[in-house]
């Protein structure tokens, strides 16, 4: 039983900050959580995930402190990029359930005051889609659906074959542009052949998205993940032609995404005003629905100042907010001072401008934590970002340290986020409590049997326990009063402690991490002369911490063993 510290002198309350929590939108600091539907949960046995069995542990989610869970995409798809090709986008694809199926699972997350969000992936369709077809057969309405462009010639490598509109790569590799053979004209794709660009200067394009999105509202979900912002538009010379992109010098592969300077195909001025667009068609439909604010969060791995761009302004807001992804490249050399630098990087820019954090640690595109940033340091990253001002989003499986699995491998070829998209691990009996069968989609990670959601909840030091007390922090007084000067600081101590401060009228917590594999020893961290207020307790401890929470820690010195991630806390009353 925890010892409570009350330290009740004049001295000490004079010395906390004094706030009253602004107003906050439920989004700006909701805990998020990322849903890979494939590998979540398979309620029927077919070893891929689905609705149902997301729904059977929605109250997981709950219990474990989640805001929002936002679901990768569950829509009709042939699947060629596991759902960001979807063929109907008003339709849920038969291997997760079917709109009754979705229903009950909103009606299971209202039930429980769980938000649902979904992905919304509108710069391209399945070139299965019926307005693909429809567009390569010019049917009215869909000349321009989707980015058509004529070829530049005969290829003289190739007679009988034309040259694309331009050398633009696609992010996935290789050209951007595939010819078609019925319509005799290239389509644009920024991802595979098989996700043809949808072109947002065509009117019915534009209004058909707001129907998609009116459509989902309506069954009551609480926003939406945009998917792919930066590739929405490409600039297009008045003569109807594109420009060639410069060799950026990165690399001398030229079917790699990285070998031109993307000027004209990414981070297009106009992207800003299509998400303004849909920002005013969602708050118009909070203002006419009532109930919480419909938000849009969006995806751009984008430099600072597109990011910045992407809040859309004061007449004009766009997005409620870019993911941060830049915590996402920490490697296994970082240490505390590229921590804070990273930390910096959004806070000294966006922070300062929107008043706005969020923190993206993994998700089904990048390696797990583990093995991005080390597995000796799982919890204390997890530690940070639920401890930093701001939304902290979690990719499922993080909150129990799940680990890539190497050999995963759904295709030929594989597909290269593969083992970081294995079956959720709940339990230690078969497919690790994911699937009734054995046979998954992906493989379940080895070590499931003494790494799983069950054990972890019986362990009082796990990777989970401690997430669930980060959360619990969350919710406190210090934690809400992000907006307010004062409110929290965070820096290097040294090249390997992290520390961060969050406080209120009468309540202060430090939680430090120790990122490093040797013993550090941290302090001064309170005045020495006047000692009143150098002693916390110990309120969170990870495994290998020497210490007991309720233990008294006096911050003239602190010791951290390697690896070792503390919150300390003080309560005045
Ligand atoms: C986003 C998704 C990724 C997908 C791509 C194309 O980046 O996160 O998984 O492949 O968009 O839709």
């Amino acid at each position: 039983m925890a010892k409570k510290v009350l330290l009740c002198s004049i001295v000490i309350v004079l010395n906390f900050f004094s706030f009253s929590a602004a107003e906050l939108g439920w989004w700006e600091d909701a805990s998020l959580y990322q849903i890979y539907p494939r590998s979540f949960k398979d309620n029927d046995g077919d070893g891929v995930g689905d609705l149902k069995g997301i729904t059977s542990k929605l109250d997981y989610l709950k219990d474990i402190g989640i805001t929002a869970a936002w679901l990768s995409p569950i829509y009709k798809s042939p699947m060629s990029d596991f759902g960001y090709d979807i063929s109907d986008f008003y339709d849920i694809d038969p291997l997760y359930g079917n709109l009754d199926d979705f229903d009950a699972l909103i009606a299971k997350a209202k039930s429980i005051g769980l938000k649902i969000i979904l992905d919304f992936v509108p710069n391209h369709s399945s070139d299965e889609c019926i307005w693909f077809q429809k567009s390569v057969n010019r049917t009215e309405g869909y000349e321009n659906f989707y980015v058509w462009a004529d070829g530049r010639g005969e290829d003289p490598e190739n007679p009988g074959k034309q040259l694309p509109p331009s050398n633009w790569t696609s992010d996935f590799g290789g050209t951007a542009w595939t010819w078609n053979d019925q319509r005799q004209q290239f389509f644009l794709h920024q991802f595979q052949p098989k996700q043809p660009d949808l072109n947002f200067r065509d009117e019915n394009a534009r209004a058909t998205m707001l129907n998609v999105l009116k459509f989902w509202l309506d069954r009551g979900i609480d926003g939406f993940r945009i998917d792919a912002i930066p590739y929405f538009f490409e600039t297009l010379n008045e003569n109807g032609t594109y420009t060639d992109e410069p060799v950026s010098g990165e690399t001398s592969d030229p079917n790699s995404n990285k070998y031109l300077k993307h000027l004209y195909t990414r981070d297009q001025p106009e992207n800003v005003g299509l998400i303004a667009e849909w920002r005013q068609f969602v708050d118009n439909y909070t203002r006419e629905h009532g109930g919480d604010e419909r938000i849009l969060f969006a995806e751009a791995y984008s430099p600072l100042e597109a990011l910045d761009n992407y809040f859309g302004n004061e007449t004009h807001p766009a997005a409620h907010f870019p993911f941060n992804f830049d915590l996402m490249y920490l490697n296994k050399d970082s240490n505390a001072r590229d921590l804070e630098d990273k930390v910096n990087n959004w806070m000294d820019t966006i922070w300062k401008k929107h008043k706005s954090a969020n923190w993206v640690i993994g998700n089904h595109d990048n390696p797990r934590i583990g093995d991005r940033i080390g597995k000796d340091n799982k919890d204390n990253i997890n530690m940070v970002v639920l401890a930093l001002p701001g939304s902290p989003v979690t990719y499922n499986g993080e909150e129990i340290g799940m680990d890539d699995v190497p050999d995963a491998c759904s295709n030929d070829p594989c597909d290269f986020r593969d083992p970081e998209r294995t079956p959720f691990q709940w339990d230690n009996t078969t497919s690790a409590g994911f699937s009734d069968s054995n046979k998954t989609w992906l493989p379940v990670a080895k070590d499931y049997k003494c790494n799983n959601v069950k054990i972890q909840q019986g362990q009082e030091r796990s990777s989970l326990n401690i997430y669930k007390g980060m959360q619990k922090l969350k919710t406190t007084a210090a934690f809400k009063a992000f907006k307010e000067e004062g409110a929290w600081k965070y820096g290097a101590l040294n090249d390997q402690v992290f520390q961060i401060i969050r406080n209120n009228t009468n309540e202060e917590y430090r939680i430090l991490v120790n990122l490093g594999s040797d013993l550090e020893t941290v302090g001064p961290l309170c005045n020495s002369i006047d000692t009143s207020l150098c002693f916390m307790e110990y309120k969170l401890v990870t495994k290998n911490s020497p210490h007991n929470i309720g233990d008294l820690a006096n911050l003239t010195s602190i010791q951290l063993t390697p690896h070792e991630g503390i919150v300390l806390g003080r309560t005045t009353e």
